[in-house]
């Protein structure tokens, strides 16, 4: 089993590097490859530059977008650890995924993901609880992009879990946190490929607009 971790948090203090350690671990404890794309150590560029989006037509992708493409199509899964940043991902790691999952690259305009079969399993954090992340849509926010972002280019399984209230709660509950990320990523071995599915509809839907199912072609 090869995994790669992409995580996007700029220092070592926190819980989300607490949450890179016990996942990187375990997983290896449990047999995988483990790949770590720490973003921030890598300097990983986070702008799109002109020839970044030119290669969705010449597909000549710069040395560092080649790399880690490589490391996507090694990876039977990938495991996401960032924190939630105004309802979102950090804005470094969109990126990574939007220069790193190119079109004509990850998804082309034939509707069929070019990432089919792999899985993504995403430890997200948060500062506050429930009920106002519900309230504020900030769960359906998150789920909209993976969905999209995975769904499109193929994932089978698109599982995502979040901690609530991380810089307020107790050791005890960080301690019980962690515990939680274990089993959450132990289902990258213990759960049948496709069994988890997604959240939303992008797979499906992009394929019957390409057929042109939902564009009025057909
Ligand atoms: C710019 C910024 C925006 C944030 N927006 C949110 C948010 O929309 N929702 C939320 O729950 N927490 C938000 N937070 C709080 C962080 O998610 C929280 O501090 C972090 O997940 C704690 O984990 P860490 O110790 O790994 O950083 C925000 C923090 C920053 C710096």
């Amino acid at each position: 089993m090869n995994v790669v971790i992409v995580y996007a948090h700029p220092y070592d203090g926190s819980f989300c590097k607490g949450l890179l350690d016990t996942v990187s671990s375990r997983l290896q404890s449990r047999g995988a490859n483990v790949k770590v794309k720490d973003l921030v150590k890598m300097n990983f560029d986070p702008v799109m530059r002109p020839d970044d989006l030119k290669a969705t037509k010449t597909k000549v992708y710069s040395d560092e977008v080649k790399q880690e493409q490589a490391d996507v199509l090694w990876a039977d899964a990938i495991v996401t650890i960032a924190p939630v940043w105004f309802a979102a991902m950090p804005g470094f790691m969109k990126a990574y995924f939007d220069k790193v999952f190119i079109t004509g690259f990850a998804y082309d305009h034939t509707g069929v993901g070019k990432l089919q079969g792999k899985r993504v399993f995403s430890l997200f954090t948060n500062g506050v609880n429930d009920p106002f992340l519900e309230m504020s849509r900030q769960y359906d926010a998150i789920h909209y992009v993976m969905d999209c972002l995975f769904g499109m280019t193929g994932f089978i399984d698109v599982a995502t879990k979040f901690f609530a209230s991380v810089p307020t709660v107790t050791d005890e509950q960080r301690k019980q946190y962690l515990a939680e990320a274990v089993e959450f990523v132990d289902q990258i071995f213990d759960r049948q490929p496709g069994e988890i599915g997604q959240k939303g509809h992008c797979a499906l839907l992009t394929k019957l607009v390409v057929k042109g199912y939902l564009n009025g072609a057909v």
